[in-house]
């Protein structure tokens, strides 16, 4: 094949230059190394930012008509929407213990790019990692950090605020600020931008959350059901006191109802269906006395538990006596199993998929007369108490919540 001329000459000119690129480079690292001094050496090795959750949203300024980027401004006319989205997990993702238990231990700055997302909201600015580590960035302080932004976490303008404009799905001719109409931006692909990732941060440390694959090519997804029309319910209500009422969308983003601090309220979604067997009442002495429940991903347009790999969830059985004893007690967990040393590595994942459904039973012949009680129980969970006492938030963060709840008396003749 003949290769042309003009493509020739650009490969020489790219062979040329990548040839002087690699003699300059040799020579700045003998120059440091001569030197004896590592100063030149980590210059050179910083690793510039690749990946897109390494750099934050740019710098955003406040759209024309409004004071503030903030979401107590919108809140002043967006009243609904800013108590909602205040009860959110969302709108304290940076105060979060265990996020803030770990940005003081690893000091990995660039976690902060999915809890406080705009540029405006971070302290310092960060071009590359020493080494290409994420611990040691190269970072300068940023002139225009505002702390109040910083404390509202993922807040109204991180979803609704670029080029200095508001961005909204329907365009309104009557916003007192500066609107574009983007319906494109506002869609699942913006939730996707957050909630799917999976990356080695160190050795030990792994984001991995990959909401968005799991829902993709699901039933869901194949309905038309998207993370928006699960987690942001249709509500029809004027955007502000005094104006016609709108085609809206609730803000609180509830998820699997773990509250994040006790008395917190919490709103709550839920995935789970539970299908029994019966029991019976009575069972003779040695009988075998046999229970079953089924628990079905019925509504989530994804795996559950999804998201963080430290969440499962347990289905106890419990046979207690007469005198409230524990005969037997058995726990079946659903859940990612990982382990974190001297390498971070998912060893199982037994997730309920989309309308997966899991069968667990209890069989027990029990040996002597009297009146029993067989406890059911579904808890889901956010972390389990070693990692709780790890992080050293054990007793200020709820790890649970019971989802399913029965007691059956057995009579055994
Ligand atoms: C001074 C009152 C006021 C403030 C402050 C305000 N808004 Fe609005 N906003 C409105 C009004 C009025 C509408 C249009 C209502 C209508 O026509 O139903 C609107 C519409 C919107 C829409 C829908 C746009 C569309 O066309 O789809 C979004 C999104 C929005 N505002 C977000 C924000 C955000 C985010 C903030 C804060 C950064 C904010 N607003 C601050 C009054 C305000
Ligand atoms: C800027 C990044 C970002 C974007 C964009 C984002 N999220 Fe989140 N979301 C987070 C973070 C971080 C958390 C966890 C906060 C925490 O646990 O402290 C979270 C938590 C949640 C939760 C869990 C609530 C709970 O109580 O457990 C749900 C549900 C959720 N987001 C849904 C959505 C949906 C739907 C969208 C799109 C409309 C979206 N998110 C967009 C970062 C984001
Ligand atoms: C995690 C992203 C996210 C955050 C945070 C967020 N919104 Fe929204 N907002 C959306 C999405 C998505 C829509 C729906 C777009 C559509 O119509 O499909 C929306 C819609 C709106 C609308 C149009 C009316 C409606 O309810 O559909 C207004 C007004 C609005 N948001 C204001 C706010 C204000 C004010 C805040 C902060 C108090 C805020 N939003 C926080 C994602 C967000
Ligand atoms: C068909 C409805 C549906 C769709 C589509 C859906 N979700 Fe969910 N989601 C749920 C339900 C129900 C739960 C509650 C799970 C449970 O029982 O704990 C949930 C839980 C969550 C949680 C909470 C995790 C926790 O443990 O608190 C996050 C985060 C989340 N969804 C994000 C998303 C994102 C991002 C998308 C889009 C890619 C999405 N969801 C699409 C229904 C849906
Ligand atoms: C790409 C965006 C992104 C980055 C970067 C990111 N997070 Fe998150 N983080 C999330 C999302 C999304 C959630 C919520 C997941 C869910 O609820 O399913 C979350 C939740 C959390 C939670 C709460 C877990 C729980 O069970 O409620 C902690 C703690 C956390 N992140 C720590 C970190 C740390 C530490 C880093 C840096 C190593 C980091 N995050 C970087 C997106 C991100």
């Amino acid at each position: 094949m003949n290769i042309p001329l003009k493509r020739i000459s650009y490969i020489s000119l790219l062979v040329l230059l990548l040839l002087t690129g690699s003699i300059l480079f040799l020579r700045n690292k003998n120059y440091s190394f001569k030197n004896g001094k590592n100063e030149n050496a980590l210059v050179n090795d910083t690793v510039p930012l690749t990946k897109y959750w390494e750099s934050p949203i740019p710098h955003q300024k406040v759209p024309k008509g409004l004071s503030s980027l903030s979401a107590k401004s919108c809140g002043a006319c967006h009243q609904e929407i800013y108590n909602e989205w205040k009860e959110s997990t969302h709108a304290i993702a940076y105060q979060d213990l265990q996020f803030q238990a770990e940005l003081n231990k690893d000091h990995i700055l660039t976690c902060l790019n999915c809890h406080t997302p705009l540029q405006n909201q971070l302290k310092y600015i960060i071009t590359g990692f020493v080494n290409g580590d994420y611990k040691t960035p190269v970072k300068k302080k940023n002139p225009n950090f505002d702390k109040a932004l910083q404390a509202e976490s993922i807040t109204c303008a991180s979803c609704h605020v670029r080029d200095g404009k508001v961005i909204g799905a329907i365009g309104y001719p009557n916003t007192p600020h500066l609107t574009q109409k983007n319906p494109e931006f506002l869609k699942e692909s913006l939730c996707i931008s957050c909630h799917n990732v999976v990356d080695q941060v160190s050795p030990v440390l792994v984001c991995s959350f990959e909401t968005g694959d799991e829902w993709k090519n699901n039933w869901a997804s194949k309905e038309g059901k998207n993370c928006i029309s699960c987690h942001m319910e249709t509500k029809h209500r004027p955007l502000m006191p005094g104006f016609p009422e709108r085609k809206g969308h609730f803000h609180a983003f509830p998820g699997s109802g773990i509250p994040k601090l006790f008395n917190r309220k919490t709103h709550r979604l839920e995935s789970l269906n539970f299908i029994e067997s019966t029991i019976p009442k009575t069972v003779k002495v040695n009988e075998s006395l046999n229970y079953f429940i089924t628990l079905q991903n019925e509504n989530a347009g994804h795996s559950v538990p999804t998201g963080d790999p430290e969440r499962f969830i347990f289905t106890t059985f419990t046979l207690l006596d007469n005198k409230g004893q524990v005969v037997v007690q058995e726990k079946h967990r659903i859940g990612e199993k990982w382990k974190w040393y001297p390498n971070a590595e998912k060893l199982e994942d037994n997730n309920l998929k989309p309308k997966e459904k899991r069968t667990y039973s209890f069989t027990n012949e029990i040996k002597n007369k009297g009146k029993y009680v067989l406890k059911v129980e579904v808890t889901k969970h956010r972390m389990n108490e070693e990692n709780a006492k790890f992080n050293q938030i054990l007793g200020k963060y709820p790890l649970s919540i019971t989802v399913f709840e029965k007691k059956y008396t057995i009579e055994v003749l």
